[in-house]
């Protein structure tokens, strides 16, 4: 297959066309570098001998996603990663992000289906259940309100996806709702590499462990859970990387006009300090950490229920969390300033 891949310079992105290459897939990316380094695709194609071709398109200008359509006429499906995704950003400034992940969803949509390009699997996110929701979350769910402004683009978009494939069912779609993603290639060529100061546990962490940052603050150990800190399904990505291929393969067998969500997440919960106390057991590194007040918007606790992408995808979330941990340390201690960018 030729698959094209937005935001396929980003972390889960360039884990994917990693993950798309091995597999024997070609990769065409389109990404706007506002969020990423080119370095990340050039490491992808190392790793594999294998060559990408690599535009710089924004996802919002439907001209440019046409030209190059019109270039790989034998594009097969597309992967859609390209967004915006800090959640608390997208709270101070929601217009941004409605315009980036929602209308460039559009203006992609529209260019896909004028090129009758119509296998579609879309990077949506466990925050679509909305606060409400009963643990573990399971894809027959009603979805809810999702707290932030990122979080309702994602919501949002997965609406418009419906309503698309069933006034179009030459559409097909897979929604897959990721969990927490962590880790990196086993390499430690290619990982996360967040601009300032990271939003998310795993990156402040592998921060703390190099010495980018003095010490971790947990937020908050009076919640309702084992040891009073939250718990998440966390996930390795390159775990997540296959459920891509998997989701791929699984809409090739499919006929027209279906739209399907799939939790993607190991379906375990891990709270944060036990994800702290295990990266220091693996690494033998020591995080200093503090407790903090709460964060705003986070629950206690939610995980997936992945059966589903079990049953039908044929994909498990198989990697340890010592993996989780050790390729995590593998990528930030080679890599102490991330790709450079
Ligand atoms: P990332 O920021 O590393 O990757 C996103 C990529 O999209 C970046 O390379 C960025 O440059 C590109 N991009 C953003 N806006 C664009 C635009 N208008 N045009 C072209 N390219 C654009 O993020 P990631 O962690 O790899 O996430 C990938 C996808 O997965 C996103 O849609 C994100 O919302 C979703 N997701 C991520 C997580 C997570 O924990 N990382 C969880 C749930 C869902
Ligand atoms: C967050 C987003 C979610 C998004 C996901 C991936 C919120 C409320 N949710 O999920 O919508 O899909 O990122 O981008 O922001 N923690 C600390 N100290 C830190 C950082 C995090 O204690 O410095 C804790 C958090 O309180 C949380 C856990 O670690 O309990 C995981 O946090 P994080 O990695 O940010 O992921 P989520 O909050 O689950």
């Amino acid at each position: 297959m030729k698959v094209l891949v937005t935001g396929g310079a980003g972390y889960i992105g360039s884990h994917t066309a990693l993950e798309l290459l091995h597999a024997g897939h070609e990769v065409v990316v389109i990404d706007n570098l506002c969020n990423s380094s080119l370095e990340s695709l050039k490491r992808v194609e190392l790793l594999t001998n294998k060559t990408i071709t690599f535009y710089q398109v924004d996802i919002r200008d439907g001209d440019e996603i046409s030209n190059v359509l019109a270039q790989h006429p034998d594009i097969n499906a597309t992967i859609h990663f390209a967004a915006l995704k800090a959640v608390g950003e997208s709270t101070q400034i929601p217009l941004k992000y409605y315009q980036n992940n929602v209308y460039g969803t559009l203006t992609l949509l529209e260019a896909l289906q004028k090129a009758k390009i119509t296998n579609f699997v879309f990077s949506s996110s466990a925050t679509v259940y909305g606060e409400e929701a009963p643990v573990p979350y399971v894809e027959t769910l009603k979805t809810g309100i999702p707290s932030s402004a990122y979080g309702k683009s994602k919501l949002m978009i997965e609406q418009i996806l419906s309503d698309l494939v069933k006034s179009d069912p030459s559409f097909k779609v897979a929604c897959l709702r990721y969990f927490n993603p962590i880790g990196a290639h086993e390499s430690g060529m290619i990982g996360e590499d967040p601009n300032g100061i990271p939003n998310n546990l795993m990156p402040f962490v592998a921060q703390v462990a190099v010495g980018k940052r003095d010490k971790l603050s947990i937020f908050g150990n009076d919640y309702p859970t084992n040891d009073g800190t939250c718990e998440r399904d966390y996930l390795h990505v390159v775990d997540l990387a296959h459920g891509h291929v998997k989701a791929l393969e699984w809409l090739e067998k499919q006929s027209n006009g279906i739209c399907e969500a799939f939790n993607l997440g190991t379906g375990n919960p891990l709270s944060v300090l036990e994800i702290v106390n295990e990266f220091s057991k693996v690494t033998n590194v020591n995080i200093p950490y503090e407790y903090a007040p709460q964060r705003e918007g986070d629950l206690p606790a939610f995980w997936a229920n992945a059966d589903k992408a079990k049953v039908e995808l044929n994909w498990t979330a198989d990697k340890s969390l010592e993996d989780m941990m050790k390729d995590t340390w593998h990528w930030q201690s080679s890599n102490p300033q991330g790709y450079g960018k």
